[in-house]
């Protein structure tokens, strides 16, 4: 096996394991608020493949995972008939010790917000590669309404970001994703509340006001630090 397909498989069994873990938290007869991703994408799969747990249904983030649930005979609800939800599982792109996260690299973020947002509880699952001291090396998703991608483009300068529209992908919701390199993140609250201020930004990949309840890593519990 070469360098690259060891570190992808490392990352793999990692993933796994962080759905492992995270699956205990599922409560039989629940209604499950269900991310986007390849780790989940291995919870859903998890679901399907043993007999101990029956969830009454899920809400999705994404036409993606919604698709899965599907394919596994798990009915997808809508958020606007279930109100709260107990639990809501996701990945993550970054995830700072307060569990903080990035959030978008598959340009779900506007859904996974919401859902996130819906939730009592958030558990947050990925693989060591996740786990970073501070956010902002990996770019950060804005969905932004096409007619605004140029004067977002614009905002996001003056913020001191350099953005990169995200060609050829149109989130679910009809809109275009930017990816912005360079932000400031020494106060990623303030940050994530600046970018929403933007007209024509639909929602940005920063967790900090939604952040996770608790992280798993690599199978791995832990609890956010204090800010
Ligand atoms: C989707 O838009 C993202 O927020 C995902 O949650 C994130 O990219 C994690 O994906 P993986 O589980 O595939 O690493």
């Amino acid at each position: 096996m070469n360098q690259a397909n060891s570190a992808s498989s490392d990352s793999n069994a990692q993933k796994r394991a962080s759905a492992e873990r995270a699956f205990t938290e599922i409560e039989d007869g629940s209604i499950l608020g269900v991310g986007t991703g390849s780790t989940v994408d291995m919870l859903i799969d998890m679901l399907v493949g043993q007999k101990r747990i029956q969830i009454a249904g899920a809400v999705s983030s994404s036409e993606r995972s919604s698709a899965k649930l599907n394919a596994a005979g798990i009915e997808v609800l809508d958020l606007n008939s279930v109100g709260e939800l107990d639990l809501y599982i996701d990945g993550a792109d970054e995830c700072d010790p307060q569990g903080r996260l990035i959030k978008g690299g598959g340009a779900a973020l506007t859904r996974e917000k919401i859902v996130a947002t819906a939730s009592k509880r958030f558990l947050c699952i990925i693989d060591d590669s996740k786990e970073v001291a501070q956010l902002g090396a990996f770019p950060l998703p804005i969905e932004v309404i096409p007619m605004a991608r140029s004067l977002v483009g614009r905002a996001i300068v003056k913020l001191g970001g350099h953005p990169a529209w995200r060609q050829g992908v149109t989130s679910d919701n009809g809109n275009w994703i930017i990816d912005v390199h360079g932000l400031n993140y020494a106060d990623p609250d303030r940050l994530e509340s600046d970018i929403n201020q933007i007209p024509g930004v639909v929602a940005n990949g920063l967790f900090t006001q939604r952040r996770a309840d608790a992280i798993i890593t690599s199978g791995r519990w832990r609890e956010p630090a204090a800010d």
